[in-house]
Order: structure tokens, then sequence, then C-alpha cells
């Protein structure tokens, strides 16, 4: 039987306790489609293992690997352990621990179109059911490249897998995004989803949204008294939002070739958080509450039309340069393996985002996300608006904000003025921080564990339903089509440095400036 390991963890001191264990999940068989792959190998089996360590994963539980690559269930178990051992470099995959996470691994090589294949998967799932004593419960993962998910949809119903295999037993399926590359093939994947699940078994996943402070975006609205009245027109004067990476598209190119920034990052990550910020307190913390304000974000924002996509858009792609003094300098986007020498795809993209609604009006959120930018972090800006007097004569006074830092150092701090000391009334913007790491030593869960963890408990609030990824498709579209009629002058901005230049003109044609993080 799969056991969950000891539930100390290395890291955990009598100053930082481990943090309150998230509630286990029901025994289940967890079947990841596309096992042999880097998403599986990088975030999934870790996070799986980490909940084992944490006794949030059931004490019963199977992880069945499903794959085109052979594989034995005993070579899946040694590729699971290598998979546990590059994510934490601790030596944790040995012993009991890993060894008893591992027992529960089993693995079918198969075709995604191939019966014959959905029907061994089937006897391995009913195999693991007895053995484990599972209680029939199933969640499915399409961790595959997004062209075999109809694929694999059909072959689920067809083997009769995607219906619950008892009265009292659960199926679910995750779907890993993209989803869909435009508005009609994400229609085209719900309808193929929802003919044969219903939509309370599809959980769409954004992984933004199982990162710590993105969860906390809520809490530090609706928990607290004191900023839910400022945040809105009469207070706020912009929200800048930025994913910056410093990574380039590494071996993805034949993904992100078709992809680009758009639809990469902001067609998901970026909208999502754009809505969280934006959306108004929902009447409870579930599902539906929560999805149905965010909806209403996507809804009101100002579609980008031709005349507003050339005002409100950059978009950029990367040359060659360094990312920090002194070091190597890396290659152009277009010198990356398996990219065209011509090609237009875009790795920068800004967006100023207009929301027409009577919280909002006349507050642009700016978003903004590239790769092989200065520095890699995430974070959103409540920018508020200034001082309406200024009493102190000869002094510029910097406008207070709300910063959410997303990562890599997670918190949330506030800058304000102070008097610096001495006789003249000599103003500072100061920051007051709350840091993650240093309240709870930097214990947090992966995204990925926390979401997985949710969806076998089934709880769909931090997924995506089928309306929302459709109006976040039906925004992005037209700058799609807009982007293929119009070519761009590529490259555009160096590798480490903050984007084209022709952003922060953009910004100051608005009378603002980009923070620098
Ligand atoms: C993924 C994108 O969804 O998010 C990647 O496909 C991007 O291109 C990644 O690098 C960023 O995620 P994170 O968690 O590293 O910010």
């Amino acid at each position: 039987m799969a056991m969950t390991p000891d539930r100390r963890s290395a890291t955990e001191t009598p100053e930082h306790p481990a943090p309150a264990p998230l509630q286990p999940a029901e025994p289940c068989s967890i079947v990841i489609f596309g096992a042999s792959g880097d998403l599986s190998r990088r975030k999934l089996i870790p996070a799986l293992f980490t909940l084992a360590a944490r006794q949030c994963l059931a004490r019963r539980f199977a992880i069945i690997g499903f794959a085109r690559t052979p594989m034995t269930g005993q070579s899946f178990r040694e590729w699971g352990r290598k998979s546990i051992q590059e994510s934490d470099g601790d030596g944790k995959a040995h012993g009991d621990r890993g060894n008893d996470f591992l027992k529960g691994f089993a693995y079918v090589s198969g075709e995604y179109d191939h019966p014959e294949a959905f029907e061994k998967l089937k006897q391995c799932l009913e195999r693991m059911d007895r053995e484990y004593n599972l209680e029939g419960n199933r969640l499915f993962y399409l961790a595959t490249p997004p062209t075999t998910y109809h694929l694999v949809i059909e072959q689920l119903e067809r083997s009769g897998l995607a219906k619950p295999a008892s009265g009292k037993a659960w199926t679910r399926i995750v779907v890993e995004k993209p989803f869909g590359r435009d508005l009609a093939s994400a229609e085209a994947l719900n309808r193929s989803l929802l003919a044969v699940f219903d939509e309370s078994q599809v959980y769409r996943i954004d992984h933004y949204l199982g990162k710590e402070t993105v969860q906390n975006l809520v809490a530090l609205r609706f928990g607290n008294g004191i900023f839910e009245p400022l945040w809105n027109r009469n207070y706020v004067d912009h929200v800048q939002i930025t994913a910056a990476e410093t990574l380039g598209v590494e071996r993805r190119a034949a993904f992100y070739e078709t992809a680009g920034a758009t639809r990469d990052m902001i067609q998901s990550h970026m909208l999502q958080l754009t809505s969280l910020v934006a959306m108004e307190p929902p009447a409870k913390f579930d599902a539906t509450s929560v999805r149905n304000e965010k909806i209403k974000v996507l809804q009101s924002i100002r579609p980008f039309d031709g005349e507003n996509i050339q005002a409100h858009l950059v978009r950029g792609q990367y040359g060659s340069g360094a990312i920090r003094d002194g070091a190597p300098p890396v290659p152009a986007y277009r010198s990356e393996p398996g990219v065209k020498p011509d090609s237009t795809t875009e790795t920068y993209m800004a967006a100023k985002i207009l929301i027409d609604n009577w919280r909002w009006a006349g507050v642009p959120f700016y978003v903004r996300t590239g790769k092989r930018l200065a520095k890699a972090v995430t974070e959103i800006a409540i920018v508020f608006r200034r001082a309406p007097h200024l009493l102190f004569s000869g002094q510029s006074v910097g406008a207070n904000s709300l910063l959410l830092n997303i990562q890599p150092d997670e918190g949330i701090s506030i800058c304000f003025q102070i008097k610096r000391p001495g006789q003249q009334m000599d103003l500072k913007s100061v920051p007051m921080d709350f840091s993650y790491r240093h309240e709870f030593g930097g214990r947090e869960l992966s995204a990925y564990a926390t979401l997985l963890n949710d969806a076998m408990r089934g709880d769909a609030t931090l997924f995506d339903r089928a309306d929302g990824v459709e109006a976040a498709w039906a925004l992005v579209d037209p700058i799609l089509n807009w982007f293929q009629a119009h070519e761009p002058s590529f490259p555009n901005y160096a590798a480490g440095s903050w984007g084209p230049a022709e952003a922060d003109q953009w910004m100051e044609r608005d009378g603002r400036h980009w923070r620098k993080p």
C-alpha cells in the first residue's frame, strides 16, 4: 500500500512550525497522461510527493503514468525517484519516505488514440482500486501536448472511464493550459469535454491561481476592513501587473513559436491576476461565487479593437544581451534552437487594460510580461492617487503603493512617505514589509501541490470555468488577428533589459512610469 511518509519536514523548526496542513484528499488513483514529459517530471510528481510528505494526499493512493514512451512500472518508479531528487536535491527521495511514495506507481504505455491502450489503463485502474482500496475515485490529468486532448477525451468515453466507477466514486479531469489557441478552438475543446464530462468534473488549471500570494490577494482584500474601502477609482490611480522572466524560450520553441507571450501568458495568467484584483467581493468563497465575479471583470474589459490595439499594446522580441552586468551574453530569440530565423513571435507583451464598470472606470491596469528581462519577478502594484494638496513646498511627493510580491520573495509591502530625520521637512518613501519567508520560514506549497490537492478534494474555486476561458480568448482573439496582419520590426529589446523602449514611452505618454522591481 502506498503510505504517506513521515510528516515532519527537514526544514521544520520550533520558530517556523509546519503550516497548518491542507485537508487530506480522499483515496484515489491519479492518472497522468503525458507522464514521461517535462511537466510531469518538473512539477506534478514533485508536487504529489510534497502532498504525500505533508499528509495531504490520502493515505491510500496510486499514481499511474500513461504515455507513448515505453517504460515498465519499475522504470517509471526510478524515473519518479529522479524527478523528486531533481526537484529538491536533498535526498528526500531516498529511504522510506521516497520508497513509500513510489510504491503506488504504475505505468501504461500506448498511443492516445488506441482503444487497446485505454483497455490496459482500465485494467490497471481496476487492479490498483482492488489492491489499494481506492474506492474507485479517479483523477485524470491531461499533461500531453494539447493536440491530443480530444483523442484522450474520446478514448476515456469509449472505454467507460469517464463515468464514475460506482455510485459513490468520483471521476475528475484536470486540463493543463494552453486551453485552446483561440476562441474557436477553446469552444471546441469545451464542447468535447462537456459532451463526456459534467462541468463539475472538469478542472481547467492555471497554476498562477495556486501561488500563495495570489490566494492572499483575496485574503488581503476581503479579510481586512482597511483595504477594500480604498480599492476603487476614488483612491487608485492605476494598477501595474508584471510577470518578468530572465529565462528564454529554453527547449520549448516548438510550442512557443505557435504561442508567443499573448497566448502563453496574457490570455491565462495575466488576465487571471487582473480579474482577482478587480473583482467585486463574492458572496461566498466558493467556486461558483468567485468564478461568477471573475467573469464579470472579463466581460467589463474594453475590447481591443483596431485603434485600441495600436494605442494600448506593445509587443516585443528579445535580441541578444547579458542578463546581468558581466554575465555572458545570451542569444537572440531568433537564434534559439528550433526558432525560425525570421520569427515574428512576441516574447514580450504590455497591455493597457481598461475596465468599464463603476469601480474601475478611468483606472488603467498596465500588465506586462516578457522573457529574458532584467529580473525574474512577478508582482502586482496598486498605485494610489497622490495626496491632493502638497503642504511641503519644493517636494515632489511620491504616490503610495501596495505591492504584492508573488515571486520570488513572496510578501506584501505598503509604501508611504515619512520625514527623514533632521530639521528639514524632507520626505522619503519607505516600505512596510510582510515577508512569507520571515513569518512562515518559506515553506509554502508549490502552486501545483495546492491545486492538485484542491482537485482531489473537489474544490474548483481556483480553477477556470468554460465561460471563463472563453471570455479570456474573446478578448485576446482580436489582438492575435491584428498581430498576424501587421508585421513587427523585431528584435526590439535586448536580453537583460526591461523590454522595448516603446513600452516606457507609452507609459510616459500617460504621465506614468513602470516600476523597476
Ligand atoms: C507557463 C508558461 O504557463 O508559465 C511559461 O507556459 C512560463 O512560458 C511559466 O515560463 C511561468 O510560470 P512561473 O510559475 O515560473 O512564473
